[in-house]
């Protein structure tokens, strides 16, 4: 790394866990341990004994949802024991069966954690359930994966980093940004915090996703007998059938607000995470949006945020912002159209620019710069310090739940962007910029903004279960 200034650290909410835990040594211990004494056959434990497949080493894991999304975690999962499969619509559950015929079935997730024997759980329901789920699962000493959008408002991500922070050092956690896993995030990172374009002064990430619509759908007869409407709904104020939330896909149902976060939860979590997994941010001390006229039902499809976030030990303070269906930020070269990059990142240093996508990145150095290299004085790194692959995503999340618990995405990480993204949303709601104190999760110079960070449930439902 660049020899540099030293710049106040902001104090992160979320310890990012990337060192292994003491508990986690103390486990591997106890592994270790327990082999010796396997070994001699006195105990059989079921983690680490006979390498990678053997039974003796397999994950309990319960699929909750096995719709759609969840089937790419099918080929993965059916390495482990899947020993629950649940969801809320029985072809769904009947098609899972097939491929999993020994796991017990259910409709309910709250009857599917009550299962002694299962380890770890991989959460693909509907947004608006993601923190319920995850919540309840962590109380019961699962590990998660969850899919992204990890929560739905932001006082459901600061219970979710309280349950984590919690059992962080008991758990593995990783939120279902699997692009993460691509090559390109490591070497984006290693630009900035080696500084190819100088000292960073701002993020943009946008996406141009655009998936319009008026409002809730409108009643359209009675859900068929294989979908338990009642728990799709769970704990979403009542909104009235219609098979078209059911035609397949997060984009038939998540641009409502009691169903989703719309882009900025969606490829939101993805574009973000690119910029995120470069520059060590914690939360923001200011948000503020704009965006299309505010629609009770829908959330903008069009829509600007912007963030103010502290400086750390090794950059200065920097704006992050993100821009959604049609809104762009300005290019930093008129040869580079960046309305061709349907979701990307701009880094914005005091000696250059750098555009990302998910698989690849142009370096623009300032022009003016002595020119060293390629402009800024930054040589690549040899190979051998280069950050290494982190090989397949869900893998990553697996190997951790047997082993140190560390993966690259895990709740501490995911709270804190998911909390600024949504705390967009809030200010955007809100007309107008507001200060945020992280501390607290409070607006602290609009409290009329503090009604948008949390949404009401519906009765019988409780988020901390
Ligand atoms: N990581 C990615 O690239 C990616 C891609 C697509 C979707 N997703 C995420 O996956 C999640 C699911 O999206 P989808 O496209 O599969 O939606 P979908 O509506 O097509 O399918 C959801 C599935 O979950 C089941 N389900 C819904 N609520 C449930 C509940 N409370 N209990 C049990 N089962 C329930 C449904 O019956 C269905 O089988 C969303 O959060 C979405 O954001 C992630």
């Amino acid at each position: 790394m660049n020899s540099r200034k030293q710049y106040s650290a902001q104090p992160r909410l979320a310890d990012s866990g990337s060192k292994p835990s003491s508990s986690a040594i103390k486990r591997r211990h106890f592994l270790k341990s327990a082999a010796v004494i396997g070994a001699s056959g006195f105990l059989l434990p079921r983690f680490k004994l006979f390498g990678a497949e053997a039974p003796s080493n397999k994950l309990n894991v319960a699929l909750i949802a096995t719709g759609h999304r969840a089937q790419e975690h099918f080929e993965v999962m059916s390495h482990e024991n899947v020993v629950a499969i649940c969801d809320l619509n029985e072809q769904h559950l009947a098609s899972a069966a097939k491929k999993f015929p020994k796991a017990k079935q259910y409709a309910d997730w709250r009857l599917c954690l009550e299962q002694k024997d299962i380890d770890a759980i991989v959460c693909c329901t509907l947004d608006h359930t993601h923190a319920f789920v995850t919540n309840w699962a962590m109380n019961r000493g699962k590990h998660v994966y969850c899919e992204k959008p990890l929560v739905n408002t932001v006082e459901e991500a600061r219970l979710i980093r309280a349950t984590w922070l919690k059992n962080k050092d008991k758990l593995a956690t990783q939120v279902g940004t699997q692009r993460h896993q691509f090559e390109n995030f490591n070497r984006v990172r290693e630009l900035i915090r080696d500084g190819a374009i100088g000292e960073l002064q701002a993020v943009s990430a946008w996406g141009n996703r655009q998936v319009p619509r008026a409002g809730y759908l409108p009643a359209a007869g009675d859900p068929p007998k294989y979908i338990n409407y009642d728990l799709w709904l769970g704990p979403a104020p009542f909104h009235p059938y219609n098979p078209e939330y059911f035609l397949g896909g997060c984009l038939h149902w998540n641009m409502h607000w009691d169903f989703g976060s719309g882009q900025v939860g969606d490829m939101g979590s993805h574009t973000m995470d690119l910029a995120w997994n470069a520059i060590d941010a914690g939360l923001p001390t200011s948000a503020e949006g704009t965006g299309d006229p505010f629609n009770p039902e829908v959330t903008p499809v069009k829509l600007r945020t912007r963030f103010d976030i502290p400086a750390n030990d090794w950059r200065p303070p920097i704006q992050v912002s993100w821009h959604q269906g049609g809104a762009m930020p300005e290019s930093p070269h008129r040869g580079i159209d960046l309305d061709k990059i349907d979701h990307g990142v701009l880094f914005k240093g005091r000696k250059g620019s750098l555009v990302a996508d998910f698989n690849s990145r142009i370096l623009i150095p300032r022009s003016g710069d002595k020119v060293e290299d390629d402009g800024s004085g930054y040589k690549p790194r040899p190979k051998n310090e280069q950050i290494p692959a982190m090989g397949v995503f869900q893998k990553e999340w697996i190997n951790a739940c047997k082993g140190n618990l560390k993966t690259s995405c895990n709740f501490g990480y995911a709270c804190d962007m998911i909390e600024m993204m949504l705390l967009g949303l809030v200010a955007y709601r809100a007309g107008k910029k507001i200060k945020y104190d992280g501390a607290t999760g409070q607006c602290t110079d609009c409290p009329e903004a503090n009604q948008y960070l949390s949404h009401t449930y519906r009765k019988g439902w409780t988020l901390n279960g």
